[in-house]
């Protein structure tokens, strides 16, 4: 099979890399993909939003299966579009996709069905703002309703903040957002859940944590997420069989009843507060850093495992898991997620030893004058796996100073709630 992959971060790098691995794949093509995907598949440079460009590709290099990676090409309605020319897709179509592109269709949707979820307000003017404001406790966290990417919530300990951060998005901070969810904070820790989802079934596809923001004992800026590891502990039975009946069997039947079911991988963004399962987000897409550090624990072939889905027969597939854990880290360009510089050498990196245990996934890397260069904030993704998380956590950061890349930095505590530090 000929496969294609739209996106080009860790996440993509990491499907790749399982889809190598697959004896049913003879081709991969990434769209764009980076210098990580360059080294086991071709790199084809185009604008992944340009759908009917995109199509001539498809075309031309005979490709058998997509899969998408980022959420902006769903939300868009990629899926829509190549199954209407008979490509195949795998991934949510545009209705189901605005689980992710509009938080206030998903936090109706939570309404309509009793899913546990804040408390909020669909506000689309100041006057509902200050009404929501005047019946709640601080803090509240302000979310635009469309895509923003990762920049579109913010957690907000004063009501003066509240009304400035709405008025921003209400005078058009992101082109995609004219209104906004206001809701409650819930105080817990967080957790994400992670499902393959087809027309007559889903399938458990990992859990995760992951660390959003930019500096240690989670500190400073949000960020795209600096590290993660999987499994995710505080996922027992219980709470999993909380967060099947209460959360995805109501949303996954909701969205079948408008004619519009859902197919792909489905993440379930959660906060757990007291055993309790409150949903936070619906990612329509797999988490990036989160995907890093589940594939490499899955033991079944990818492809089969997709073209399942596709072909609506999951139901009858079995998924293994490698029992290890495993940890990704995150290598940043100093500066992120702020401003920080493109085109930096990565002088060592061809010189470190990888295996079965222990790989690096490219994100904002390009190959420049047939040297790797840095191309964005997120560079490099560090991941092993073991059986003791403090030791994949040591093996992880003498990898990274083997590196030795010095425009670089990086979360030298990630897991810090669940590693033992002795
Ligand atoms: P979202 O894009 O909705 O996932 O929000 C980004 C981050 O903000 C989440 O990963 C949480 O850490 C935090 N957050 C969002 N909504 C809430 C909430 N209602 N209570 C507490 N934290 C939240
Ligand atoms: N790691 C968070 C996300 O992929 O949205």
């Amino acid at each position: 099979m000929n496969i294609g992959i739209i996106g080009s971060g860790g996440r993509e790098h990491a499907l790749c890399q399982k889809i190598f691995e697959s004896s049913i794949t003879k081709k991969i093509f990434c769209f764009p993909g980076n210098a990580g995907t360059y080294e086991i598949a071709k790199n084809i440079d185009i604008d992944i939003l340009n759908f009917k460009n995109l199509l001539k590709y498809l075309k031309f290099y005979k490709i058998d299966l997509v899969i998408v990676g980022p959420e902006e090409p769903l939300v868009k309605g990629l899926v829509d579009f190549l199954n209407k020319n008979k490509i195949k897709v795998f991934g949510p179509n545009r209705y189901a996709s605005k689980l992710e592109g509009s938080k206030a269709f998903m936090k109706s949707l939570c309404k309509k069905n009793n899913i546990p979820t804040a408390n909020f307000k669909i506000c689309k003017n100041q006057r509902q703002v200050l009404e929501f404001i005047k019946k709640s406790e601080l803090p509240l966290v302000v979310k635009a309703d469309g895509l923003a990417a990762g920049k579109g919530v913010t957690i907000c300990k004063a009501k003066k903040q509240v009304i400035e951060i709405s008025n921003e998005i209400f005078k058009g901070k992101f082109k995609s957002s004219n209104k906004i969810v206001l809701e409650e904070f819930i105080e817990g820790e967080e957790a994400s859940y992670f499902l393959l989802v087809d027309k007559d079934s889903f399938k458990f596809f990992g859990s995760a944590q992951d660390h959003k923001r930019v500096g240690e004992n989670d500190t400073g800026p949000n960020t795209g997420g600096m590290g993660a590891y999987s499994p995710a502990p505080i996922i027992n039975q219980k709470l999993e069989l909380k967060i099947i009946n209460r959360i995805v069997k109501p949303t996954l039947k909701a969205l079948k009843l408008k004619g519009k079911p859902y197919k792909g991988f489905l993440y379930v963004g959660l906060m757990i507060k007291n055993n309790e399962p409150f949903l936070i987000e619906y990612n329509v897409r797999m988490g990036d850093p989160e995907c890093q550090v589940i594939l490499p624990r899955l033991k079944t072939d990818i492809v089969k495992i997709i073209t399942d889905v596709v072909n609506n027969k999951l139901k009858k597939t079995k998924i293994v898991w490698n029992k290890k854990k495993s940890m990704t880290i995150v290598l940043c360009s100093k500066g992120y997620p702020g401003k920080y510089k493109k085109g930096i050498y990565i002088n060592n990196y061809y010189n470190l030893k990888k295996d079965e245990n222990n790989f690096i996934y490219h994100a904002g890397t390009k190959i420049f004058n047939g040297k790797l260069v840095s191309n964005g904030g997120r560079v490099l993704n560090f991941t092993s796996m073991g059986n003791n998380l403090l030791q994949v956590r040591k093996k992880i950061i003498n990898m990274i100073k083997e590196l030795n890349w010095k425009n670089g930095f990086y979360r030298k505590d990630i897991g810090w709630k669940i590693v033992k530090k002795k």
